[in-house]
């Protein structure tokens, strides 16, 4: 018996990485999963990598979710492919890093597009289907950046945005049997992480020893430690949470 048996779980930015992670454990746990990623063919082939429970299957399904076209038809694949939706994780992200006066109109616009606008446009598209069922799981992708990060204001105030639509979601839906909560994570070894050191002109392995030398666990993340806690939340044993966010971070929001 698996904690997901019967589920359905829809992760976005899933076809790597954090999202990619989960939806591996989402799998193992017995749940039906659609990856929704930019990138149709990589979101189908992260499907196909899943490893999935006897009489449940695994859909890619090509989408962007700053765009609420693409958002709402995305959706509606996913519910007449499977019959309906259970669980959403709102993880795609990106970063466009720059200190304020170099930052550009369109780098803000992008990173509030996909972090913020991403999970209401996606969270909305759900909330019908949960709302008619009276169950549903939410959980957000925030950040430990959310509380203030040199070069990062645009994804800064997108990741705590983040934590503020969780809180209010959590009051308006709970009513209807539905929870919404976020996690927000550390530094987490992924290409998203690689990336930043290559902007910083350092090697990926000595980039992730310096954050975890400041990590009160020593160590940095592996997408596998985020996965467990979202599941966790999207599971029925956390059923009397809700609108919180869970820092995933090795203690270094401590601030110690
Ligand atoms: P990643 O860059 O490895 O993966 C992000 C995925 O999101 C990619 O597959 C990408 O194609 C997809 N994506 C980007 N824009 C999209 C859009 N408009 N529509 C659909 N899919 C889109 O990143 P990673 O590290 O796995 O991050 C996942 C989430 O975790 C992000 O929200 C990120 O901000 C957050 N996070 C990551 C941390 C880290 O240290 N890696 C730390 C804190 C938060």
């Amino acid at each position: 018996m698996g904690r997901f048996d019967g589920r359905i779980a829809v992760i976005t930015g899933a076809a790597r990485g954090i999202g990619f992670g989960t939806a591996t454990r989402f799998a193992e746990e017995g749940a039906s999963v659609a990856i929704v990623d930019l990138d149709e063919s990589a979101a189908g082939d992260a499907a196909a990598r899943l490893p999935l429970a006897d009489g449940v299957r695994a859909i890619g399904v090509g989408a962007n979710v700053s765009d609420e076209a693409s958002v709402d038809a995305a959706f509606e694949r996913i519910v007449a492919e499977f019959g309906g939706v259970h669980v959403l994780v709102n993880n795609a992200g990106i970063t466009r890093d720059n200190l304020l006066f170099k930052m550009t109109g369109e780098d803000w616009d992008l990173v509030m597009g996909v972090h913020l606008k991403g999970a209401f446009l996606m969270t909305r598209a759900a909330q019908k289907h949960f709302v008619e069922q009276k169950y549903g799981k939410v959980v957000n992708i925030s950040s430990t950046s959310a509380l203030g990060n040199r070069g990062q204001a645009n994804y800064s105030a997108a990741k705590m945005g983040v934590q503020g639509l969780t809180r209010t979601l959590g009051i308006e839906l709970g009513p209807f049997g539905i929870n919404v909560n976020a996690v927000a994570p550390g530094f987490i070894a992924t290409e998203m992480t690689d990336a930043t050191a290559a902007r910083l002109k350092m090697d990926v392995e000595e980039f992730r020893a310096l954050n975890a030398e400041h990590n009160p666990v020593r160590r940095v993340g592996e997408p596998a430690d985020i996965a467990a806690a979202v599941t966790f939340l999207a599971s029925d044993e956390a059923s009397y949470i809700t609108g919180q966010t869970l820092y995933v971070d090795g203690g270094v929001s401590l601030g110690v």
